[in-house]
């Protein structure tokens, strides 16, 4: 009994507190579905368990003389239980399943986003607005919004537990899915496919605002990402640290709109200090643990495309006082 206790607390304890990455806490449509779909299944699957125990149970019965009599309907216990009530079964998933199915086709969309999945990051696109960001997507609440999957490398697989079931994301290929959140709230998103040795580290975060403050949103990162070039002349550590970003080859990797920054190889920089998270939901993005990445991206995330720069303290926290504008 007591080890029993320990298992279910095991499996309490390995449970998200937030449910901020889970199908059985769906938040839109497509997850009510499949949600309901895997209660179902599991109802069903639960009770045909039982009774095989039972049937199993009156089966090596011991003493045949202390045998309980024997049931009705028992001479045609394979044409009921084999044939009619498993065929019932099967139906009845099949039906529901059709229908489940039906729920999750890609309805009207009024707003796009293009995901490209990289070993081990996710590049985001909203190609209607001109805004590219990295490791999180931001869409209104109640609006369902089309998502367009690529690979740039190998096969991935885009998951986000409450919101939608997986699609993979397949180099050379378009893959469609589609995101509708009931609610506000950031949802969690894993790669869903193994891609190498940092698979477990490729998450993003999944945004829902408000229709207004999506409108909102999209309109300040325009607006910011016209005036990244600018860095205030008497800030002279970031000025400092824009120096490096093009001198130390910062630039060769990674895109900052409005500047000579063209790079494409890592993530688009120019709304960094902005963005929830650093190295695609491994660590909150603050001074300090953008500090710590750049001095040893390999320390954090072994095996990344991303090298270590050689840069002394001071030139770090230049750097970061730079990058930290960047919004
Ligand atoms: Cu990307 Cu697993």
């Amino acid at each position: 009994m007591r080890r029993s206790f320990g298992l279910v607390g095991l499996f309490v304890a390995g449970c998200h507190s937030d449910h901020a990455q889970s199908a059985l806490h769906p938040a839109g449509p497509a997850a009510w579905e499949m949600a309901w779909l895997w209660w179902l299944l599991l109802a069903v699957c639960t009770a045909v368990f039982l009774w095989v125990l039972v049937l199993t149970t009156l089966a090596v019965w011991p003493n045949p003389e202390e045998r309980p009599p024997r049931p009705p309907l028992s001479e045609r216990f394979i044409l009921i239980s084999g044939i009619y009530i498993t065929g019932a079964i099967l139906l009845v998933i099949l039906v529901a399943s059709l229908v489940v199915q039906r729920g999750l086709s890609v309805p009207d969309t009024e707003h796009t986003i293009r995901v490209i999945g990289h070993q081990w990051w996710w590049e985001v696109h909203y190609p209607d607005d001109n805004i590219v960001i990295a490791n999180e997507l931001h869409i209104p609440a109640g609006r369902p919004v089309l998502i367009e999957l690529e690979s740039a490398d190998v096969i991935h697989s885009f998951w986000v537990p409450n919101l939608q079931g997986k699609t993979d994301m397949i180099p050379g290929l378009i893959n469609r899915t589609w995101l509708a959140s009931d609610r506000e709230g950031v949802f969690r998103g894993p790669c869903a496919e193994y891609c190498g040795v940092q698979h477990a580290l490729m998450a993003f975060e999944v945004v829902v605002r408000s229709p207004e403050d999506y409108e909102q949103w999209i309109a300040q990162r325009q607006a910011a990402a016209a005036a990244t070039a600018d860095v205030p002349e008497d800030d002279e550590l970031a000025q400092r640290g824009r120096e490096l970003y093009f001198t130390r080859g910062c630039n060769n990797c990674h895109r900052i709109a409005g500047t000579a920054a063209v790079g494409v190889r890592g993530p688009d920089l120019t709304h960094l200090a902005n963005r929830r998270t650093l190295a695609a939901g491994v660590l909150p993005n603050t001074p300090q643990n953008l500090k710590a990445w750049i001095a040893d991206p390999q320390g954090i995330k072994p095996g990344n495309l991303m090298p270590r720069t050689q840069l002394d303290d001071e030139e770090l926290r230049a750097l970061v006082a730079y990058l930290n504008q960047l919004n």
